[in-house]
């Protein structure tokens, strides 16, 4: 959950790490630090809060030297202090570390150090492995490294640095991400993400799990735990730094929402076969036939991809007539759920670091299935651990809020329905349209991003509600519960989702003059019933915004705001259909003050369970 970054080079490090935090902010924000080795001897600075107080104490502590490692944090053992902040540093001085992950044995070996007179500076899980350390080193950092790691149950992403040896550093990795980059003229990076060091490089290293890396004399080597040295291909990164910056817009939500007429152009790019009425996804080629033969299938995931897959259980019923059914991965793994032969799992993840969905994949190979992801992070772990899958191509998501990668998984999945309904009972005829309409969403996005100054309007007229309803049916019932969801998380407004025709089973109850409820009522077969719902909650003095299409006779005449968006086909009415809860969400927590990027207590990427 946190965000680890070091340097090893010929330049000045500082500057890289705290760039490089920056760049990882949103992977955690509460507290930072810094290690560098500045004239043999480790220099820490640690700050809680925001990477800004981290800086602003380095104004007057600079640390001078070459080699150094760095760490943005979200708490997972001990509050959010100074002292709970990485770098830890061992008992007797000489190693320093930076951590992603979760010891699970840590207490067990912290009372055994504790029981040999090492004392304890912190509550975090992460000290146990800098005191091991220390306690192995006999002049070879990696060896010691590697020693104490053997000690660990848990995941982790590493930086070590020694003050013995002050031209190593240590990376490591099991089950969090770990990225090497290799920079120009031996200067070398250790990152738990591409975009803390694509300023100074696009050639990368995805380590794998149980990798542990040695920079050292403008080289590296990378060894497995049994010390035996491992090849791994150099790869060059897709995206450059400009693709990671705000682009001119006042938050990386907005503009993340704003791209998505051109991100799902990109999903779809070169996966669509009009002449065929089909899908083509190359990373599904090796699959084909099996999927020709599947009886089942379960989706998995967490949060927003969650949602997605709702809508892509829908849309697979729909078009294909398989069974899909949709778990919360972090449910699936624990529950011993049944795996026959024919059925496949589907896990959906925008970072594919999420461990629960990864567990969740993992638990499902184990009983034999074949697990299929469907990711945005290239050379993710869950993306690698998979059996196949689809990339979503939607470019870096810094928003802590998902909203690109829910389009375009909700876009993948239509894709993938389509294929599988092609296998099967679809039509080629009802394929051309579903390709020709796929085709059209962009261009309907771009019309739907219009909305979002009427949008900001509506939303100073709700901005101080204290709960919000959301309904939807059918394909839209998914994006009710995304809806709440998002202003859940970046307004702090209490909401839920609901499918409308419940809301009268209990919800109902709450509903008075200070309730807001949104209510998703494209003009479709079901129409007429969610009017009849909207009746209900007028009849009780509520307030309904409603996103709706064309023509929405009689809803313009009950509803205290309308939204028309454009239309298309039922399934693929949830990519236009959340784009203004997106915005409602964003412009009320604007005008809430709120910070929308970085929300409290949230990170984007949930690394531990
Ligand atoms: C919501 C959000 C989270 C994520 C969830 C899963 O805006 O960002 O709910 O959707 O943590 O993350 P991924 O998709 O990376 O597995």
């Amino acid at each position: 959950m946190c965000g680890i970054i070091g340097y090893n080079g010929k330049g000045e490090a500082l500057p890289v790490l705290v760039e490089g935090l920056k760049k990882m902010e949103y992977r955690g924000y509460d507290s930072s630090g810094v290690a560098v080795i500045d004239n043999g001897q480790i220099k820490v600075v640690r700050a809680s809060g925001k990477i800004k107080a981290l800086e602003d104490k380095l104004k007057t502590t600079p640390l001078k030297g070459s080699i150094g490692i760095a760490h943005t944090r979200w708490a997972t053992h001990g509050a959010p202090t100074e002292t709970n902040a990485h770098p830890h540093t061992s008992y007797d001085g000489k190693i320093s570390i930076v951590h992603n992950g979760i010891i699970e044995n840590y207490a067990s070996l912290k009372a055994k150090l504790i029981s040999e007179g090492i004392e304890f500076k912190s509550e975090t899980d992460t000290e146990v492995v800098a005191h091991l350390i220390a306690r192995y080193y006999n002049g070879d950092l990696k060896s010691a490294v590697l020693k104490a790691l053997k000690q660990i149950e848990g995941t982790f992403g590493l930086g070590v640095v020694c003050s013995d040896e002050p031209n190593v550093l240590i990376g490591a990795r099991r089950g969090s991400p770990l990225i090497l980059g290799i920079g120009n003229d031996g200067d070398f990076y250790l990152a738990s993400d591409v975009s803390a060091i694509i300023n100074h490089t696009q050639k990368v290293v995805y380590l794998d799990d149980n990798d542990v890396v040695q920079i050292k004399d403008g080289g590296y080597s990378i060894v497995n735990m049994s010390s035996h040295e491992v090849q791994r291909e150099v790869q060059d990164v897709e995206f450059d730094a400009d693709a990671v910056a705000k682009g001119g817009f006042p938050h990386f939500m907005l503009k993340e929402i704003f791209e998505q007429p051109e991100v799902l152009r990109n999903t779809m790019r070169g996966r669509l076969l009009t002449a065929e009425g089909n899908a083509k996804l190359a990373g599904l080629d090796t699959n084909i036939k099996e999927l020709r033969n599947i009886n089942r299938i379960i989706i998995t995931a967490c949060g927003t991809s969650y949602y997605a897959g709702m809508v892509g259980e829908y849309m697979i019923e729909d078009l294909a007539g398989v069974p899909v059914e949709v778990e919360y991965a972090s449910e699936f793994r624990y529950r011993n759920p049944i795996i026959k032969p024919g059925t496949l799992v589907i896990a959906i993840s925008q970072s594919g670091e999420t461990a629960d969905t990864l567990a969740a994949l993992r638990e499902a190979q184990q009983k034999g299935a074949t697990a299929l992801a469907i990711c945005n992070g290239v050379g993710s772990t869950i993306a690698r651990t998979s059996d196949g899958g689809v990339y979503l191509h939607a470019g870096p998501e810094i928003g802590v809020a998902s909203t690109k990668a829910f389009t375009s998984q909700v876009t993948v999945l239509a894709m993938i329905a389509l294929l599988l309904g092609r296998q099967r009972r679809l039509s080629f005829e009802t394929g051309a349209d579903i390709v020709k309409d796929l085709l059209e969403l962009p261009d309907l996005v771009t019309e739907t991003l219009k909305l979002s100054d009427s949008i900001a309007e509506i939303a100073k007229t709700l901005c101080k509600a204290n709960n919000f309803l959301y309904l939807g049916r059918h394909f839209c019932y998914p994006v009710a519960m995304e809806g709440a969801l998002k202003l859940k998380e970046i307004s702090y407004i209490h909401a839920e989702g609901y499918p409308a025709a419940e809301m009268k089973h209990g919800p109902i109850a709450l509903i008075d003059e200070n309730m807001p409820v949104v209510v998703i009522a494209p003009k479709d077969s079901l129409f007429d019933k969610i009017i009849s719902n909207i009746r209900e909650i007028k009849a009780r003095g509520g307030k309904v915004i409603a996103v709706t299409t064309e023509d929405c006779h009689p809803l313009d005449e009950i509803a205290d705001h309308i939204i028309t968006v454009p239309k298309t086909r039922p399934m693929l009415m949830p990519i236009l259909a959340c784009i203004p809860l997106q915005l409602l969400a964003y412009h009320i927590a604007v005008l809430r003050g709120n910070d929308v990027d970085q929300p409290r207590n949230l990170a984007k990427s949930v690394t531990v369970e």
